[in-house]
C-alpha cells in the first residue's frame, strides 16, 4: 500500500490523459549517453525516481535489488576506467565494425550527475516462482526495478544511460560487494542537453530497429529463420 497521497492506489482508475501521459513516457524515454556537464539532480526527485525502481515487481517479492550511489570522485574515476577497457575489449571482438564501434559513445559515467549502480544481491534463498530458474527470475526481476527507475527518470525529464559494459567480478571488488552480489548496471542519471529523437543506434545507422510485427507469432514460435545476424556489418 502506498503512503504517498499523490499516487492512485489500486483502487484508481486512469484518465485518457493519464494513459496519453504514461504511453508518451514509454515512446519519449531513451537511453541516454550525453549530459548536461555540472548538473545536479534534486534530493526530492532522486528519492522519488528510486522509490519508483522498489516498486517494481518482483519473483516470489524477494526484492532481490541494491542500489549503490557512486558519490566518491576517485571511485567514479575508477568505474569509467573499468568502462574504457571493456569498451576497448568489445571493439577488438567487434571484428570488422570495431573502428566504427569506438565512434560510438556508449557511456556518459564520467558527466553524468548521478552514478548508481544496480546490483543483483546474494540469493536469499526464495523458492516461490524460481524453483527452475532461480537466477533468471531473481535478474529479471532487477530488471524490472531498472525499467521503473528507467521510466520514472524520464517522467522527470532526466536523462538515463543503461551501462553494461564491465568486468562484473573487478566492478564487485572496486565496490567492495558482497560475495554473492553482482553488479549488473550502471546507471547513469541526469540532466541532458536534449533527448534523442530516435535509439542513438538508429540515429549512427548501428542497427535498426524492426516493428512488432516482426515479434509477435500465434501458437508456434519458429522464428530463427527470420532473425537477422547480430551486429550486422
Ligand atoms: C541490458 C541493457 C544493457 C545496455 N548496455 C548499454 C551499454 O553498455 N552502452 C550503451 O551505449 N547502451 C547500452 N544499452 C542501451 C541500448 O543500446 C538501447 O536501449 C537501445 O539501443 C535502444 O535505444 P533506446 O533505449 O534509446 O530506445 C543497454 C540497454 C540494456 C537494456
Amino acid at each position: 500500500m502506498t503512503t504517498d497521497p499523490g499516487i492512485p492506489g489500486s483502487g484508481a482508475s486512469f484518465t485518457d490523459a493519464d494513459r496519453a501521459a504514461f504511453y508518451r513516457v514509454l515512446a519519449a524515454r531513451r537511453d541516454m549517453r550525453h549530459f548536461t556537464p555540472g548538473a545536479s539532480v534534486d534530493p526530492v526527485v532522486l528519492h522519488r525516481i528510486l522509490q519508483a525502481a522498489h516498486q517494481a515487481p518482483s519473483v516470489g517479492l524477494m526484492q532481490p535489488w541494491r542500489f549503490v550511489r557512486v558519490l566518491d570522485a576517485d571511485l567514479r574515476g575508477r568505474i569509467a576506467e573499468l568502462v574504457e577497457s571493456e569498451r576497448l575489449a568489445t571493439a577488438a571482438a567487434l571484428g570488422e565494425r570495431g573502428g566504427e564501434f569506438l565512434q560510438l559513445k556508449v557511456e556518459g559515467v564520467r558527466e553524468c550527475a548521478e552514478l548508481i549502480v544496480a546490483v543483483l544481491a546474494p540469493d536469499d534463498g526464495t523458492v516461490f516462482g524460481r524453483r527452475t530458474m532461480p537466477r533468471d527470475m531473481a535478474l529479471c526481476s532487477l530488471a524490472c526495478a531498472v525499467q521503473n527507475l528507467w521510466l520514472a527518470a524520464r517522467a522527470e525529464n532526466l536523462g538515463l544511460g543503461w551501462v553494461s559494459m564491465f568486468d562484473p567480478t573487478a566492478l564487485a571488488r572496486v565496490l567492495a560487494l558482497p560475495p554473492d552480489a553482482q553488479p549488473m548496471a550502471l546507471l547513469c542519471l541526469g540532466p541532458v542537453p536534449a533527448f534523442y529523437e530516435a535509439p542513438m543506434l538508429e540515429q549512427t545507422g548501428w542497427r535498426q530497429a524492426r516493428p512488432l510485427t516482426d515479434f509477435v507469432q500465434v501458437d508456434t514460435g519458429t522464428h530463427s529463420d527470420t532473425v537477422p545476424p547480430a551486429d550486422p556489418a
